[in-house]
Formats: C-alpha cells, sequence, structure tokens
C-alpha cells in the first residue's frame, strides 16, 4: 500500500514539475525574441508578460520611433499608445532618439530589420526622416507619421491637431489682451514641421494688426530643439535689445513659455506681460492659475495616441484607411486625420483638461492661494 502511494506521489511531483518547466520555457522564448537595442518601458512590460509574447508573435508588431521624451506630452503619448495597442493585441518596440538624427535613423534602421510590421514615427527633422519612409518602404513597411508631417516622402498616413488653428489660438488669446504693442515671437524648432504651422496659424492674426500699424514685431527667432534653455537666452536677448520695453509674447509651447517666464520674471515683469503656450503642462497650467502665463492650448492626447494605435492595428493588417482630408508634404497629398486643439485660459480649466481628467484639480491648484 505505502509504495503505490509513493509511486502516485512521485508521478504528482514529475507532473508539477513538468508544468513547471513548461511555464519557464514560454517566458525564456519571449526574453530571447523581443529585446530590442534599448529597452523601454513598453519593452520590458511586452518582455514580462511571457503570455502576451506568444501572442504577439503571430500579432502584430509596431515600431513606435519618438524624437524625444523631453515634453511631458511625449511621454503620455507613448504610454497611451502602448497601452491601446496592446489591447488590441499588438507589441510595441518604443525608442526615443532624444532629438538626434543619425539616432532615430538607425533606430528605425534597427526596427526595420527586426521586422516590425509598421512604423509609427514622430520625426526630430521633417526633411532628414523622409529617409526612414524610403527604407521602410524598402522592405514594404507602412509609416504613419504621427503628431509631425515628414515631408518630401510617400509616408502613408499623417495623423495630428490642426496646428495651424494652435497658432490662430495663441495670437487671438493674446491680441485680444494686446491689440496694439509691441511683440516678441518665441517659436519652435525649425527642424518640425509644426513649429512652421503654428507661426503660420500666429500670423493669420498678427499679419492685419501688422499692416495696420496696431502692433509691431520686435523679436522673432526660432529655439532650437524646442529647448526652454534656448528660449530664456532668446528672451533674455529680446529684452535687453528693446530695454524691456515690450508689450506681449507668443512662445509655441508650454516649455518656451517657461523660459520667457523665467526671463520676465528676472526683470520683474512676469504677470504683467501676456504670454502664450502649447500642451497643457501641468507647471503651465499652474502658471495660468497663478497669472504669470495666459493661456495655454490643450491636445487631448488621448484622442490621438488610441487613433493612430487603432488605425496602425488596422495598417498592418492590411485594411485601407480613409481620410476626408489631405495634407501635402511637398511630394505627395499625404491621407491625413487632424483633430481640434482647445484654447484654454484660466476661466475654462476646469471644463477641459480637469474634466478630461488630463490633470487633477488638487495638482492644478496646488499654488493658488
Ligand atoms: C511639437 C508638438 C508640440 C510640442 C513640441 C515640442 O511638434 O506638436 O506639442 O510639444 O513639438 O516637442
Amino acid at each position: 500500500m505505502k509504495k503505490v502511494f509513493g509511486i502516485l506521489l512521485l508521478a504528482l511531483l514529475l507532473l508539477l514539475a513538468a508544468c513547471g518547466e513548461e511555464e519557464t520555457s514560454s517566458e525564456d522564448t519571449g526574453t530571447d525574441d523581443a529585446p530590442a537595442e534599448e529597452n523601454t518601458e513598453a519593452d520590458e512590460e511586452t518582455e514580462d508578460s511571457g503570455e502576451e509574447e506568444a501572442t504577439n508573435e503571430d500579432g502584430i508588431s509596431i515600431g513606435f520611433s519618438l524624437d524625444t521624451l523631453q515634453e511631458e506630452r511625449w511621454q503620455r503619448d507613448r504610454d497611451l499608445f502602448v497601452s491601446k495597442a496592446e489591447e488590441l493585441g499588438a507589441s510595441v518596440n518604443v525608442q526615443s532618439a532624444d532629438s538626434d538624427d543619425a539616432k532615430q535613423i538607425s533606430q528605425a534602421e534597427n526596427l526595420i530589420s527586426q521586422g516590425v510590421d509598421l512604423l509609427v514615427v514622430v520625426p526630430h527633422d521633417a526633411e532628414v526622416s523622409a529617409s526612414i519612409v524610403e527604407m521602410a518602404h524598402a522592405e514594404d513597411i507602412p509609416v504613419i507619421s504621427y503628431d509631425r508631417l515628414i515631408k518630401n516622402s510617400e509616408v502613408d498616413l499623417y495623423v495630428s491637431f490642426d496646428n495651424e488653428r494652435v497658432g490662430e489660438m495663441q495670437a487671438t488669446a493674446i491680441t485680444e489682451l494686446v491689440p496694439q504693442g509691441k511683440y516678441v515671437l518665441i517659436e519652435g524648432a525649425d527642424t518640425d514641421n509644426n513649429a512652421h504651422l503654428f507661426k503660420q496659424g500666429q500670423m493669420n492674426i498678427l499679419q492685419p494688426l501688422i499692416d495696420s500699424g496696431d502692433i509691431e514685431i520686435v523679436y522673432d527667432q526660432w529655439t532650437k530643439g524646442w529647448e526652454p534653455e534656448e528660449a530664456l537666452a532668446n528672451m533674455e536677448n529680446a529684452l535687453t535689445s528693446n530695454d524691456n520695453d515690450i508689450d506681449a509674447v507668443i512662445a509655441a509651447n508650454d516649455g518656451t513659455a517657461g523660459g520667457v517666464i523665467q526671463a520676465l520674471a528676472a526683470q520683474g515683469m512676469d504677470g504683467e506681460i501676456p504670454v502664450s503656450g502649447q500642451d497643457a503642462e501641468l507647471a503651465a497650467v499652474q502658471r495660468i492659475v497663478e497669472g504669470t502665463q495666459t493661456m495655454t492650448v490643450y491636445k487631448p492626447i488621448r484622442d490621438l495616441a488610441e487613433r493612430v494605435a487603432e488605425l496602425a492595428v488596422q495598417m498592418a493588417n492590411g485594411e485601407e484607411i480613409e481620410t476626408s482630408t489631405t495634407v501635402n508634404n511637398g511630394q505627395i497629398d499625404v491621407p491625413s486625420i487632424l483633430l481640434d486643439p482647445i484654447a484654454v485660459t484660466k476661466e475654462n480649466i476646469d471644463d477641459t483638461i480637469i474634466a478630461d481628467g488630463f490633470h487633477s484639480e488638487e495638482d492644478v491648484y496646488q499654488n493658488a492661494e
């Protein structure tokens, strides 16, 4: 009897061991296949979820090549895109180029050689990134231009916000407060096609006031790499070269607005000079509550990221994407989807940014008196 019992126990243990073994092997497989050059959060998640890995092997694999994670928004874009794409059964390999063209191109090359089914690209340089589209198409890999347009290429789809409208919103908010006077323009990075669209939108509103002599542009500068420190230095030059005699600043995003307001604060002028922004960064929304920044342009990133994740999976499955809009990129009319931005001032923060849960009420009003 004891002997029979012993044999049964042994059999049971072996069975358990066999089960244990099986688990290990699928994880192992996962780990082996997936590691890309630079493991980001998304990769680690993908690696950890061994089961998912099994699914992904026959599922869609997407390469997400970002210019940078410098601004708060890009981290949000990454996380929302990855979680939606994974929800749809795809795996995502995220690469950030730290605003370096050569790095972005080699990362894209790496993603292509790993055999991704589709590339989503936020280009650092609108022109230089055209070579990424050529490389991808040589391997029949479609490319989606995310938020920023890739110029002079056969890119397959462009999804963004109406960026000219963003510029119009910035200039409208500031000219309503300062219909006459001396203006400083602190623009974005001229390598970024969006920076040119923001400026075009601003000039749609400013030009008639310039022509009528109501306002004068006394300083106008692109900001290398959208870096706040560069915006700070440019704004210091603008103040020095105009003996602090300026009335308004149009800054292209919240990062540059932060640099501008630092320069104004050093002259005791913060809160007196209206300043625009974009991206609804937490620090900027707090500045709007405190009164040192006038407005920001809120772009619901979840709508963009989730829409592109859905379209990426559809395209990777070979589905045709119909769009009602096209944008000419210098080579073709790119099928495009442009989402609506939202102008935000102190008056509508609660109904927009907080209502959407983009930031919590507690965080936004933490410095409010
Ligand atoms: C633009 C983007 C903005 C801003 C900027 C800096 O292309 O549309 O939201 O963040 O880049 O990265």
